[in-house]
């Protein structure tokens, strides 16, 4: 069946990752414009407001005018079939972010030309430079005053520790912007349409050695400049090196204006070229060949149906080798159990699409009757292999949580052991004592109002929360520790995860350090597993 693995090479499944208002959804629906996938730019919003009406706990997403869900979109360009996972856009965070990266075999990171590096660009970056995948850049908004190219890249080099390669540099900005020079082509591609294009334009272009053309496209002064500026990256800057870009050791930066489309064009060509297609997965300690024929996937979201009156969910998995096909029986490791995927989804650029098949690098959705666990592996028969966790993030924030009438128990049990599960939130307990207060650990404080909102609106129960001064979160692996002897400080807390782990809840850096020197043989992890 060779279909499968030309199937399998030809997928490009990546995430953009931005600190909110860099322009990530404007980039992403430039991609999908320029990709044929849409028409006309503005369709995505549309969709997703339609989407809005059906929805129900989203509602919230309403109110606050932000996105917590993530979706996967995608399309066919040039012979390649593009998967774009988005990634919740809002100031807050949740882990979805984290395990929507895991999924991804490439990283795009969009920077706003004005601001740089920002603080979730930061967060996000130490998450992807962690599995060692390509990490393209693209600098947007270059219709607008912008700091200088060089203090850019060099910024992105010194705090990540990253080489660059600019595949293309700018000539001015803002008011002066001119375009880029295309290092590849040794060619300008000219910035003129100043409108905020609904339609494909393709920039023109002028050869980089036709001085006349470009002095009268751009001035002496800028020409001048540019000449400057060539002979400085050519000389300065990293080789230009595929395997590199693979290891994510050095990221291919463009420059360019998502609003204006200018610079989409050649950034989605270069990057088709570039990225990786389905990397190979680790599981049971080995890799999974992504060309392998035999079918295996693992669940890296889960999320809640809009219907409130079905507490169906849909189970987001990532393909990691070979072919799936609707209707065929397969095996879910972690349940023990064969079954056949229920009403496959896929979510196409503009509409979401049960599918009869789809390949190692594809998502696809599958309704869940409330069996899958993050990280559960569903695999051919016979194939039997457990992917390797992804990991749980440490949560920042912490609140008891407890249900205002007593008599709600089963309700609130349910309720919060199943958002739990979908992984929206993380639940702890004090050791030997019940589920009469819950010690809710989320990565965004925003999550606490998805909870409370949740809880009420599908479970029928109130909670209150009471916000607790914890900040880190370590987990016990050292197998020989009873939790009741340790030396801690007076602010530290044993807890208890759902999986029966230990964990110690530390309001400071402080209390880690004497939990550490104080206690021989203590071993202290920052992330649990599923
Ligand atoms: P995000 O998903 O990363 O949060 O950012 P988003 O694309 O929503 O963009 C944030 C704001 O920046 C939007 O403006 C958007 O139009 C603008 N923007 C994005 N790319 C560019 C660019 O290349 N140049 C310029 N000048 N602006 C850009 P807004 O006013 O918040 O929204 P809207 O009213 O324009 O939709």
């Amino acid at each position: 069946m060779s279909g499968t693995r030309e199937e399998t090479a030809r997928r490009r499944t990546f995430a953009i990752i931005s600190h909110p208002d860099a322009g990530k959804t404007t980039l992403t629906e430039k991609l999908l414009l320029y990709g044929g996938a849409i028409q006309l730019a503005g369709a995505v919003k549309g969709k997703a407001a339609a989407r809005h009406a059906v929805s129900d706990w989203m509602e919230l997403e309403k109110q606050r005018g932000i996105s917590i869900t993530s979706s996967v979109l995608q399309f066919e360009y040039k012979g390649c079939c593009v998967n774009i996972l988005d990634t919740p856009g809002h100031q807050d965070f949740s882990e979805d972010t984290y395990r929507t990266l895991m999924a991804a075999d490439s990283a795009v990171m969009v920077i706003d030309a004005a601001k740089g590096i920002e603080p979730q660009t930061r967060k996000l970056f130490k998450i992807v430079a962690m599995r060692h995948i390509p990490i393209f850049t693209f600098i947007n908004k270059m219709d607008r005053e912008a700091r200088s190219p060089y203090e850019l890249t060099e910024e992105l080099e010194k705090e990540f520790g990253i080489a660059t390669y600019p595949m293309n540099w700018p000539i001015g900005s803002g008011y002066d912007f001119k375009g880029v020079y295309d290092r590849a082509e040794k060619q300008v591609l000219a910035y003129g349409e100043r409108s905020r294009g609904q339609e494909r334009i393709h920039a023109e272009t002028i050869v980089a050695d036709d001085t006349a053309a470009l002095d009268e496209f751009i001035g002496e002064g800028l020409r001048r400049t540019l000449e400057d500026d060539i002979e400085l990256i050519e000389g300065a800057s990293s080789e230009f090196d595929p395997v590199a870009i693979r290891a994510g050791r050095l990221s291919p930066v463009f420059f360019g204006s998502a609003l204006m489309n200018f610079g989409v064009e050649q950034f989605l060509d270069s990057f088709l070229e570039l990225a990786a297609p389905p990397l190979a997965r680790v599981a049971d300690g080995a890799e999974v060949d992504p060309y392998d024929e035999r079918f295996s996937a693992f669940v890296f979201k889960i999320q809640a149906n809009m219907n409130k009156s079905h507490r169906d969910r849909i189970a987001f998995m990532r393909i990691c080798s070979g072919r799936f096909e609707r209707g065929k029986e397969y095996w879910h490791v972690q349940g023990g159990k064969s079954l056949r995927l229920a009403q496959p989804q896929q979510m196409m650029a503009e509409a979401r699409e049960i599918i009869d098949e789809a390949y190692a690098g594809d998502i696809i959705g599958v309704f869940d009757p409330g069996i899958y666990s993050i990280g559960d592996t569903v695999c051919e028969k016979g194939m039997d292999v457990r992917f390797e966790g992804i990991p749980t993030f440490a949560p920042e924030h912490f609140a008891a949580v407890e249900r205002v009438d007593t008599m709600k128990r089963k309700q609130f049990e349910t309720g919060i052991k199943q958002i739990a599960q979908e992984g929206a939130i993380q639940i702890f307990h004090e050791p030997n004592s019940g589920l009469e207060e819950v010690i809710v650990g989320v990565v965004g404080v925003l999550q606490f109002e998805v909870l409370e909102y949740r809880l009420k609106a599908e479970y029928n129960v109130e909670v209150r929360r009471r916000a607790l001064p914890y900040e880190y979160v370590r987990w016990i692996v050292s197998p020989d520790t009873d939790p009741s002897k340790l030396s801690l400080t007076g602010d530290t807390k044993w807890v208890r995860d759902f999986r029966g782990g230990d964990l110690l809840l530390f309001t400071g850096q402080w209390g880690i350090k004497w939990a550490e020197e104080r206690n021989d043989g203590l071993l202290l992890r920052e992330f649990g597993s599923n």
